[in-house]
């Protein structure tokens, strides 16, 4: 079975998130389980400058305002193809803002080239490459499956993957006319939102399958809470849509052999985890010694993430001995309420504002524990990460964090089998009472050691997710035969 990916990011040449370490390791797990993966991107410069063996195997004449050539190649063992459109594509930085932090303002354009380009590959166009399912992953790749659909002649299967709902793609109805698609498009089966181009919700309308990232948002989303505003249509398809979690690279993340940290360990010999927390308390200026609970923050800092409820208690917990290391960027309200915490709690919060691979590895592997306080979490990768170096998760109960964390409730913990801590609702009340609880275990050396060994044999490799994947795949290959 052969899978043309397209996905607007990919670890390692381009990552602003999760999405990124999903398009990036995906591939070779689906390898495995006996589908071929190459990926469609974006030219973006740190893909173009990684790239090896191109060669140009399609010209379009006008993609979207000038020319464009497909390029395939490989980096980082990764098989791409590459739109390299230098109108649009060829801009530093970040993928989707410009330097002052806002949405490029073509990015409609933009990425309905991505998925025109990918989609012209899909129906065709180049002699010899053929597949038989094309995999979108989010809003930036659903005009893929939105091309696709209007193509006449045979075309692949098409899945969707949301890894998050908030972000649809939306822009004026004037775009429409630009897109190159019939009329009928735009309704309310198809593009068409309260006027708008939609370009997520006509991925969702077309798609033949779609899945988002954990089993508990599949659910989340076709209700009205979480459903943001596309509740409706995907209740209308909700025998088509599932929910596969997400796993992490085991290879990236891995404490036996990680570069990135201080001290390496394995769960049979963990002691020199502790290496890793004293390496971090310098690095972030906090008070050295083992006795303090350090806990973790990686995140984007927004308000999904629910960290403003971190800075409305952290008083407490601070006064209470927890010690923080925050690393993290986004909305700059967080980001100056956590550089003020760090003034007004000098060895007890550390916080690095930016984005840091790096000390991402080195928090997951001297933080005792990890807070992932999410209002709403697609699948959420930190939590997996976490449990992988033996990082305690704190999570709230929503998406996939409800689905890859064992709640050390008291039949949990009778039963040995918790790997970290759940709380409910999404509220600073709750936050604050799941740390304290932390805390109680914190102090419980051993029931402590036996949740970190939990943890750490959690399997959140990609292998079991992999192969739903391609289950998933085989059975709408059979539906369309
Ligand atoms: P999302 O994609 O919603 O941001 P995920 O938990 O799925 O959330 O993935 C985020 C990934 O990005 C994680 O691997 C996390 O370690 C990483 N990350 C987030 N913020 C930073 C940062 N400031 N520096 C380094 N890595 C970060
Ligand atoms: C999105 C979601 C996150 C998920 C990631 C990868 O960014 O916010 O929960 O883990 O995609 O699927």
């Amino acid at each position: 079975m052969r899978v043309l990916a397209v996905a607007s990011e990919i670890f390692p040449l381009v990552k602003t998130g999760g999405l990124a370490e999903v398009t990036g390791a995906l591939p070779l797990a689906l390898g495995s389980a006996g589908a071929e993966t190459t990926t469609v991107v974006p030219g973006f410069p740190a893909v173009l400058d990684a790239l090896s063996n191109a060669t140009a195997v399609h010209r379009f004449a006008d993609l979207f305002g000038g020319p464009a050539t497909m390029l395939r190649g490989s980096a980082a063992g990764l098989d791409l193809l590459v739109v390299e459109a230098p109108h649009l594509y060829a801009r530093d930085g970040n993928p989707y803002l410009g330097p002052d932090r806002q949405e490029w303002p073509d990015n409609g354009v933009r990425f309905a080239g991505l998925g025109a380009a990918a989609a012209a590959v899909a129906a065709g166009i180049i002699p010899n490459l053929e597949y038989d399912i094309v995999h979108a992953h989010d809003w930036q790749a659903a005009m893929a499956v939105v091309y696709l659909h209007f193509h006449s002649g045979r075309r692949p299967g098409t899945v969707l993957t949301v890894h998050n709902l908030a972000f649809q793609g939306r822009y004026r109805g004037g775009l429409f006319p630009r897109l190159g698609l019939p009329q009928s498009a735009f309704s309310l089966d198809g593009l068409e939102y309260h006027g708008d181009v939609n370009m997520l919700k006509g991925g969702l309308a077309y798609a033949d399958r779609i899945t988002t990232v954990s089993p508990t948002y599949a659910r989340e989303i076709t209700g009205i809470d979480n459903g943001m505003g596309l509740d409706g249509l995907l209740r209308s398809r909700a025998d088509r849509v599932s929910g596969i979690l997400n796993g992490i690279d085991d290879t990236v993340w891995n404490p036996a052999n990680d570069t990135l940290i201080a001290a390496n360990y394995t769960r049979d010999k963990p002691a020199r985890r502790a290496i890793n927390k004293i390496a971090l308390q310098q690095r972030m200026g906090l008070d050295q010694g083992a006795e303090h609970l350090l806990v973790g923050v990686i995140s984007r800092l927004t308000s999904q993430k629910g960290l403003d409820m971190l800075v409305d208690q952290i008083d407490t917990l601070v006064a209470d001995g927890m010690q923080f290391a925050v690393l993290g960027s986004g909305d700059p309200v967080l980001e100056r309420a956590f550089v003020a915490a760090r003034e007004g709690h000098p060895g007890s919060v550390g916080c690095t504002i930016g984005y840091d691979e790096a000390l991402a590895h080195l928090i997951q592997a001297g933080a005792d524990a990890m807070l992932v306080p999410s209002r709403f979490e697609p699948c959420g990768l930190t939590q997996l990460s976490a449990l992988r170096y033996g990082a305690i998760p704190v999570v709230s109960r929503v998406g996939g964090l409800a689905d890859s964390v064992i709640d050390a409730n008291p039949a949990a913990l009778a039963a040995g089998v918790s790997t970290g801590l759940q709380f409910w609702p999404a509220t600073p009340q709750a936050l604050q009472h799941a740390m304290q609880t932390l805390l109680v275990l914190w102090r419980d050396k051993a029931n402590w050691r036996r949740m970190q060994r939990n943890a750490m044999a959690a399997d959140v490799s990609w292998r079991a997710s992999a192969r739903r994947y391609a289950a998933l795949f085989q059975s709408l290959l059979g539906d369309r035969r």
